[in-house]
C-alpha cells in the first residue's frame, strides 16, 4: 500500500530578534510575566522587505536540498498561511515562480495554526492516490504585520518564520500513518482578524479601530486548546492501536509552554519526549510545526523508525494530529 513519506525538511527565520526586554519598552509587560505565562523569551521579526513568500522561499530551498529533489520536479505546492503576501495571487503561486517550479500546481490553504497539518493531509491524499509524485508543503507567516504592537495581551505571543517539507510516496512502513482534522466554526470569535476581508473591507475606519489586527480571547482559547489536543492525541493513538508511551517524539504547535506541558502531563509523556522551541520563536502559527520538525531533524532528535505525533490548534477553530513513522 502506498504511503506518504517526508523526505526532506527546511526552515527559515528572519534575522531580527525581539526579546521580552525589548517588549518591556513597548507595552506594560515584563520578561518574568511572559516567561512564566507563555515560556517565550524571544521571537523573530521579518525585515521591512520580507513577506511570507520570501520566508517560504528560503525554507523551501533548504527542504529541497535536504530531499535531493529539484524544484523542476515538484508536482504540487501547498502553502499554509494566515499572512499571504496579498489576497491573490496565492503565496504558493508566488513561491512557485521564485522556485522556478514550472510544472507544479500551487495553492494556499487557510486553517490558521493548523494549516501545516491540513496541507499535509491534502498532499497525503494526492500522493496515496498516485496523482502526484513530489509535493512541497510549506507553512509561512509574517505575523508581525497583523499584530497590534500596543496590545500586551497578544503582541508578546507571536513571531515570524517558515518551515517546509518535501513529500514522496513510500511503499514501506515509513511515512504518514494517520491524519485527523477537526474544525468548529461556532468558536470563530475566539481568535480572528475582523477587518480587511469582504465583511469589513479595509477603510480608514477599520484601520482606526485596529480591525486588521489579531484578536484573541486568550484564556478561553487556552482551555479549549488543552482539551481538544488531548482528545486529538487519544484519537490518533486509539485509532492506530498504540499507546501514548509508544510515541518517540511529540511535536506540538508552539502556542504556549503551559499548554504543551498540560497535554504532555495528560498523556503521561515525559518532557524529554516533547519538542519545544517556543522560547526562541514564540507562536509562528502555520510555520510552528514545520520549523519544529526541521529543528528536530537537524538536532538529531529523530531516528529512522521513530514514531512522531504532531498536533496543531488555532483559529477557526481548527485542530489536527498527524502520526508519522519516521
Ligand atoms: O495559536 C493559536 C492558539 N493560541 C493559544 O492557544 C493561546 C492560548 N492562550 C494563552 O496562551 C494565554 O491565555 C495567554 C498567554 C494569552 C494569557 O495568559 P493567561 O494566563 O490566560 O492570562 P490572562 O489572559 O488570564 O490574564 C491574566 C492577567 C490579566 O490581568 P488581571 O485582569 O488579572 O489584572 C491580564 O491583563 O495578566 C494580564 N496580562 C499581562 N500582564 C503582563 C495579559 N497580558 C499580559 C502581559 N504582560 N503581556
Amino acid at each position: 500500500m502506498r504511503k506518504t513519506r517526508i523526505i526532506g525538511t527546511g526552515s527559515y527565520v528572519p534575522k531580527m530578534v525581539l526579546t521580552n526586554f525589548d517588549l518591556e519598552n513597548m507595552v506594560d509587560t515584563s520578561d518574568e510575566w511572559i516567561i512564566e505565562r507563555t515560556g517565550i523569551r524571544e521571537r523573530r521579526i521579518a525585515g521591512k522587505d520580507e513577506a511570507s513568500s520570501d520566508l517560504a522561499y528560503e525554507a523551501s530551498l533548504r527542504a529541497l536540498k535536504a530531499s535531493g529533489v529539484k524544484a523542476k520536479d515538484i508536482d504540487l505546492i501547498i502553502l499554509a498561511t494566515t499572512t499571504p503576501d496579498m489576497a491573490f495571487p496565492s503565496t504558493a503561486c508566488i513561491l512557485q515562480d521564485r522556485l522556478n517550479a514550472r510544472k507544479a500546481v500551487a495553492f494556499d490553504i487557510s486553517a490558521a495554526c493548523s494549516g501545516f497539518i491540513y496541507a499535509l493531509s491534502i498532499a497525503d491524499q494526492f500522493i496515496k492516490e498516485g496523482t502526484y509524485k513530489f509535493v512541497l508543503v510549506v507553512g509561512s507567516e509574517v505575523l508581525s504585520r497583523i499584530t497590534d504592537w500596543s496590545d500586551r495581551t497578544t503582541c508578546v505571543l507571536f513571531g515570524d518564520g517558515a518551515g517546509a517539507a518535501v513529500l514522496q510516496s513510500s511503499t514501506n512502513r515509513h511515512g504518514i500513518i494517520s491524519i485527523h482534522l477537526h474544525s468548529d466554526g461556532a468558536l470563530k470569535d475566539l481568535l480572528f482578524i475582523p477587518g480587511g476581508g469582504s465583511r469589513n473591507p479595509a477603510s480608514k475606519k477599520t484601520i482606526e479601530k485596529g480591525l486588521h489586527y489579531i484578536k484573541m480571547k486568550g484564556n478561553e482559547t487556552f482551555k479549549i486548546a488543552v482539551r481538544n489536543l488531548e482528545e486529538a492525541a487519544l484519537e490518533a493513538t486509539k485509532s492506530n492501536n498504540i499507546n501514548a508511551s509508544d510515541i518517540d517524539l511529540f511535536i506540538p504547535h508552539q502556542a504556549n509552554l503551559r499548554i504543551i506541558q498540560a497535554i504532555a502531563k495528560r498523556l503521561d509523556l515525559s518532557m524529554d519526549k516533547v519538542f519545544v522551541n517556543i522560547d526562541r520563536y514564540g507562536n509562528t502559527s502555520a510555520a510552528s510545526i514545520p520549523i519544529a520538525l526541521d529543528e528536530a531533524v537537524s538536532e538529531g532528535r529523530l531516528k529512522e523508525g521513530d514514531l512522531i505525533l504532531m498536533e496543531a490548534f488555532g483559529g477557526g477553530l481548527t485542530w489536527a494530529s498527524a502520526l508519522v513513522r519516521w
